[in-house]
């Protein structure tokens, strides 16, 4: 059975337990609302390190005061049982006193590559992402954590975090897992209305139409403009980005092709009152 803990103090004490005995220790970080996405990054860790952690925070600090923190799906009798299901070890289940005490004062301030994107439409989010991460990551100590590539840029801002830093601690991306149609599986895809989790399926097929004309030779800024047009004509409200952008730091790309440089496609858009993000590698 996967043991649930609740307080630092017990998550160390189990952590350090292993590790006196030899035993690597992986985290995986999650807001709960598991899917298959959260199970493969248990399994993923599992091939690397003998011993899992799973944690479960919907953090406040990441969420503007307009956003769904209060809306956000929450069911920790049903997280517990899916990481049973897939032999994670420990469930990390703090609540918001434990993670932020009375009086609490430090955020994380970040430059560079947290700054486009996501970070321009959400200018709170990353602070709170990247002081919740090192927090956890502090806590747990552990060997390696592991983060889905659906959420890109906060993959490539925890790996910039953790090397400013000096955290002790490799992390690992892992590829998006998507539904049979293309969707990227994600814990808001549960706030779709049937007909638009079928009108969801645009955003893939976009993506996937936008990278291959640019790589037929179509310059980068009319696929932009073509993607964000089917995205529209698809029943999409509003379109947040879809832009290709260097895969590393996320710049811009200039406006022919891809330059042979690692590129990456990003979209963010709003589906009724969902807001959906995904990313290919281009
Ligand atoms: O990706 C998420 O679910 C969250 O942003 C994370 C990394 C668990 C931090 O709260």
């Amino acid at each position: 059975m996967t043991r649930i803990v609740r307080t630092v103090a017990e998550l160390r004490e189990q952590v350090r337990a292993w590790k006196a005995a030899g035993e690597q220790v992986g985290l995986i970080p999650t807001m709960g609302a598991l899917h298959e996405g959260h199970l493969s990054l248990v399994r993923l860790a599992q091939t690397r390190v003998k011993r899992t952690v799973a944690s479960v925070f919907v953090n406040p600090k990441q969420f503007a005061p307009h956003e769904d923190f209060d809306a956000y799906p929450r069911g920790e009798a049903r997280d517990a049982e899916l990481l049973d299901s897939a032999g994670c070890d420990l469930l990390f289940a703090p609540n918001a006193a434990e993670m932020y005490p009375q009086g609490f004062s430090t955020t994380i301030n970040l430059t560079g590559v947290s700054e486009p994107l996501e970070g321009a439409a959400r200018p709170q989010f990353f602070g709170g992402v990247a002081t919740v991460v090192t927090k956890l990551l502090i806590q747990a100590e552990p060997d390696i954590a592991l983060f889905g590539e659906k959420d890109y840029q906060q993959l490539q801002v925890i790996r910039r975090v953790t090397r400013d830093l000096d955290l002790p601690v490799e992390i690992v991306g892992a590829p998006t897992a998507r539904a049979e149609d293309g969707l990227a599986l994600s814990s808001r895809n549960a706030y779709l209305s049937p007909q638009e989790r079928a009108a969801a399926v645009a955003l893939p097929n976009a993506m996937k139409a936008a990278i291959a004309a640019v790589q037929a030779g179509e310059r980068v800024e009319m696929a932009e403009a073509a993607g964000k047009a089917a995205l529209e004509a698809a029943g999409f409200r509003q379109v947040d980005y879809f832009d290709f952008r260097d895969a590393d730091d996320l710049s811009r790309l200039g406006p022919d092709a891809l330059h042979g440089s690692k590129a990456r496609l990003l979209a963010a858009a709003w589906l009724g009152k969902t807001r959906l993000i995904d990313n290919m590698a281009a």
